[in-house]
Order: structure tokens, then sequence, then C-alpha cells
């Protein structure tokens, strides 16, 4: 089947499962504004329904969703131009879900990195919905018959997933219904690691905070961090090659590069042969000037949560004009009876 009978649609979502962080931002969020001048219908999700999967404080996810609504809105997306939704006032998609979880196979499932990180040792005790959670997240794009999914590195294997279960379902059904969705994996920052290892990528669930910027974060923290960033006593190269094998000094080239908007070519050709002493105040005083006028207008959105709580429930009523036709749709090619005026 063709892509390309479906008309372009980008949908994206973030977990609202604790902080925003540099990596959302330089792999994900940076991207979806990007998209919204493109003339395409663009969609931004906080997936609660995903974040549930594992343990959540009620207090703290509802805070949570809202100040990532306020990152959304703070670091460009303008709820006019874009839908922005929370996931779970759109049911169709956990109804969606539910049908691929009979589309989807359990072998699919085992073989995810993420189940398998998330699960850890002992997956007889992981919940059954992070088992499940690629078929719901499948669902929050193919309920949209979104045809472009921004999104870091780390998602790739989630959106061949999404592919698999598109092009099953249309070949169990002898349809042409689901897009088959292409993954939007650009930038110079696709993978941000962890800034005390290099090994590792930047995450909200590592337990050192040194280790990842949040974009709650204060000028002075800022800065602090990225002057404690581990990095190795060489000078910088003046060309790419020459970060292969350092892993730290290549992270760091790359967020200045992303930050800046160049490529880390152009970077190289400007700060090769300075030391670290010298570039880390360089890439702090970019970070400070781009990511702390996100952070004190994601303060300040704060302050009424209940204009944040007025745009995601009308986020919703539109999103829903989308997703309700979609699911009756699904449901009459699987055979459910459909209900009728009485
Ligand atoms: P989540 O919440 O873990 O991350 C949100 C987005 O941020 C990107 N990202 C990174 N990019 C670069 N470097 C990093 N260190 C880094 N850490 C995170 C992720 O790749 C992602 O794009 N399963 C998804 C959420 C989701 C979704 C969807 C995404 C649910 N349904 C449908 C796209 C479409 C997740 O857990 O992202």
């Amino acid at each position: 089947m063709s892509d390309t009978a479906f008309t372009p649609r980008v949908f994206s979502g973030i977990q609202p499962s604790g902080n925003l962080h540099l990596g959302n931002y330089l792999g994900a969020l940076k991207r979806f504004v990007d998209w919204q001048g493109k003339g395409v219908e663009t969609v931004y999700c906080m997936v609660d329904l995903h974040a549930i999967t594992v343990w959540q404080n009620p207090a703290d996810l509802r805070h949570s969703t809202r100040e990532l609504c306020a990152g959304f809105i703070a670091a460009g997306l303008d709820p006019e131009k874009s839908i922005l939704i929370n996931q779970s006032q759109v049911p169709e998609h956990a109804q969606l879900a539910w049908i691929f979880n009979c589309v989807a196979r359990m072998g699919w499932m085992q073989r995810m990195t993420q189940w398998k990180d998330k699960a850890g040792k002992n997956q007889q005790n992981a919940s059954l919905g992070l088992f499940a959670y690629p078929a719901l997240m499948a669902a929050d794009i193919l309920v949209y018959h979104a045809t472009h999914v921004p999104v870091g590195e780390d998602q790739k294997q989630h959106l061949e997933l999404t592919r698999d279960i598109a092009i099953k379902f249309n070949n169990d059904f002898g349809v042409d219904f689901f897009p088959v969705t292409e993954p939007v994996i650009e930038g110079a920052a696709t993978r941000v690691m962890s800034l005390r290892d290099g090994s590792k990528k930047m995450s909200k669930s590592d337990v050192s905070d040194m280790s990842r910027i949040n974009m709650t974060d204060d000028a002075d923290t800022i800065a602090k961090k990225i002057r404690k960033a581990k990095t190795d006593p060489e000078a910088l190269p003046s060309e790419a090659e020459g970060l292969e094998e350092r892993p730290e000094a290549r992270n760091l080239v790359e967020i200045y590069a992303a930050l800046n908007e160049q490529s880390v070519d152009q970077v190289l050709a400007d700060v090769g042969g300075k030391q670290f002493s010298e570039f880390k105040p360089m890439l702090a005083e970019l970070a400070v000037e781009k990511l702390a006028p996100i952070s004190s207008e994601m303060a300040r959105l704060m302050n009424d949560t209940s204009e944040i709580d007025k745009i995601l429930s009308r986020g919703a009523q539109r999103a829903r004009e989308v997703t309700a036709p979609v699911l009756r749709k699904t449901y009459d090619i699987v055979g459910m009876v459909p209900p009728v005026e009485t």
C-alpha cells in the first residue's frame, strides 16, 4: 500500500512523568515547533495513560501534565495552530489500543528494548499496561491517521512496531485503512546523553539530577550542571570524526549545535582547538540564553492552571472530531454492530 494516499498529519507525545529535560526538548519538543510552521496539521499529546504504566502519585501526575502543557506552550507551540491534548481526555486512544492489543503479537512486545529495560529482571511484577505500552502508542498515532511522527532516537523501535501493527491490521481485514507512518528523527541531538556518563541517555529516571538539564532549572543551575559535566582532557577537534570514541565531548558539541541550530561540523569549525575550560562557558551561556526564557514562561503559565485546563479541553474537542470517525470506521471494519437511533 502507498502512504501517499493519506493527508499528511503530524502526531507526537511526551510522558508527563516527571521533569521535562533537555533531551525531550532537543529530540522532540523543538522539532514539534518546527513542524508547526510547515502548513501541516499538528497534534501534540501529554500521554498520561502511558505515564501510569509505572506508578505515579496522582497529585504529581496532575501537576506534571499541566506543567508539560506549559512547557509545550512556552517552547513555542500555539494552541490555535496545533491541537494540544492530554491522552485521557480523548477516549478513542484507549479504545483503539484495545483493538491493537488483539492485532499485535506477544512476541513483538517481548522484543521491545524499552520493555526489557523498564521491566528489568522482575518481568512478572511489571504492569500489563507496561507490556502493552507500544500498542497504545500505535493507537495514539493511527487514531489520527498521522503520517509523520517526530521523536528522539530511542522511540525508533516503537515506531517500527506501529508500522507493523498498521500493516497487519490492513492485511488481516483486507483494507487500506491505516497509513504506514514515517518516523522523523532529525536534528543534531536525536540522542542527548547524560552529563555524568556519555554512555547513558539523558533521562528523567536517572537518580542524579546533575545528569540532566531540566526545563525548569534556573540560569545558575544550568550553568553549574554544564560546568560540572564530565569531559576528557583533550582539546576539541576540528572535524566530527575527531569526536568518535569521545562520547562526552560529542554530547556537549551536539547540544551546542542543536541549541544554536547549526550542524556539528559548523560548530567544530568555530570551536575546534579550544579546551573545555573555554567551551563550557560558551555552552552555558548559549543554554541559558535559549532555555531560561522557556523556564520563566513555564512558571508564569503555571500561575493560572485554569487557562491550561481550558486549552486541553478545547484541544480534546477538536481532536475528537478526527478520532471519533476513525474509531467508528475501525469498529465497522472489525465487525462491531453500530449504535442506531432509538
Ligand atoms: P518520552 O516521554 O520518554 O520522551 C518524549 C520525547 O523525548 C525524546 N527523548 C529524547 N530525545 C533525545 N535525547 C534524549 N535523551 C531523549 N529522551 C527522550 C523521546 O524520543 C520522545 O520523542 N513513548 C513515548 C511517548 C509517546 C509517543 C506516542 C511518542 C506515547 N505515544 C506517540 C510519539 C508518538 C515516550 O515515552 O517518550
